[in-house]
C-alpha cells in the first residue's frame, strides 16, 4: 500500500490517543473510522475530539486552524462499533490498552476482516512490535509497523516509527508517509525485542529512575530535581508533576 493509495485509515480505540490521531489525520485530510467498543464511548471520543481541550473546535479559537478547514476534517471523521465496518481500511492504527494478550487477539480477527493490502500500525507505548504481529500471515508481518504518537496527539509534533526485519520498506514510506502529513516529526526505530519503550520512553525511563534514586539517595527532594529540569533544561514539567515551566514561579 503506497502513501498515494491510502483512501480510509480505520482508527482501532477511541480513548486517549485514538482520539487524537483521527484528528491529526483528518485535518491532514484523510478520512478515519473510530471504531470503539460501545456507544457510550464514542459519544465520549466525539465530544473530546471536536470539542474537548486538544479539540478542533479549541484549535479554531486559538486561530490554530482555520474554520472551513474545521469543518472540514469534522466530515471526514465517523464512528462505529462495528469491527467488520474497518474491513475496507488501507491502514488500521491500533490504539487499545495497553496489553499485549488483547492487542494480538484483535490483530488476528482484524487480519481475518480487513483486506489483505491493508497495513497495520500499532500505538503501542512499547511493546516489541514483532510481538504483536506473532500471529498474523507472513503477508501481514510485511505491513506491520509500531507508529507511536505522543500525548495530547495534537498538540506534541513526535511520531516514532517503529520497523521490524519482516517489514516492507513501502509499509515504512507510507507510515513514514501519513505521520508526516499529520504534521509529525518521525523519528526511526528499529524493533527491539526484550525490551519495552522504543526510544522516548526507554530514554524517559531511564531518567526518571535517575531521578527516583537521587531522591531515595537522600540527594535532593523532588521539588528540587523539577525544578532543576524546568529551569535547567528547558521541560515544560519535572518527573514528579511540578509545572513550574507554565506560568509558574521557577
Ligand atoms: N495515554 C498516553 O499518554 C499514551 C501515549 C502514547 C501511547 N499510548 C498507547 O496508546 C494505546 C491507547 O492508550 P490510551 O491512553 O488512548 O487508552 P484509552 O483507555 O484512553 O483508550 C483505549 C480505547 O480502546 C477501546 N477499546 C478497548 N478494546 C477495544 C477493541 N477491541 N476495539 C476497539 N476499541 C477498543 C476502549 O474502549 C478505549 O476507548 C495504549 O497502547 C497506550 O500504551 C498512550
Amino acid at each position: 500500500m503506497k502513501l498515494e493509495e491510502v483512501r480510509k485509515v480505520g482508527q482501532l480505540g477511541g480513548g486517549v490517543m485514538g482520539g487524537g490521531i483521527a484528528q491529526v489525520l483528518a485535518i491532514a485530510g484523510y478520512p478515519v473510522l473510530i471504531r470503539d467498543i460501545n456507544d457510550e464511548v464514542i459519544d465520549a471520543t466525539r465530544e473530546s475530539v471536536f470539542d474537548g481541550k486538544w479539540g478542533i473546535k479549541r484549535a479554531v479559537e486559538l486561530g490554530k486552524l482555520k474554520f472551513d478547514d474545521a469543518i472540514a476534517a469534522m466530515a471526514k471523521i465517523s464512528f462505529t462499533t462495528k469491527l467488520d465496518e474497518l474491513a475496507d481500511c488501507d491502514v488500521i492504527i491500533e490504539a487499545i490498552p495497553e496489553r499485549l494478550e488483547l492487542k494480538q487477539e484483535v490483530f488476528k480477527e482484524l487480519d481475518r476482516i480487513v483486506k489483505p493490502g491493508a497495513i497495520f500500525a500499532s500505538n503501542t507505548s512499547g511493546f516489541c512490535i514483532a510481538d504483536l504481529a506473532r500471529d498474523l500471515p507472513a503477508s501481514r508481518k510485511e505491513r506491520f509497523i509500531g507508529m507511536h504518537f505522543s500525548n495530547p496527539v495534537p498538540t506534541m509534533r513526535m511520531c516514532e516509527v517503529i520497523y521490524t526485519p519482516e517489514t516492507s520498506e513501502e509499509t515504512i514510506a507510507t507510515i513514514r508517509g501519513l505521520a508526516e502529513a499529520s504534521g509529525k516529526a518521525v523519528s526511526m526505530v528499529k524493533d527491539a525485542p526484550g525490551t519495552y519503550g522504543f526510544l522516548l520512553n526507554r530514554i524517559f525511563g531511564a531518567a526518571r529512575r535517575e531521578a527516583v534514586a537521587i531522591v531515595e539517595a537522600g540527594i535532593a527532594t523532588k521539588e528540587d530535581i523539577d525544578k532543576a529540569m524546568i529551569t535547567g533544561r528547558n521541560w515544560p514539567a519535572g518527573f514528579f508533576g511540578n509545572r513550574g515551566g507554565i506560568g509558574g514561579q521557577w
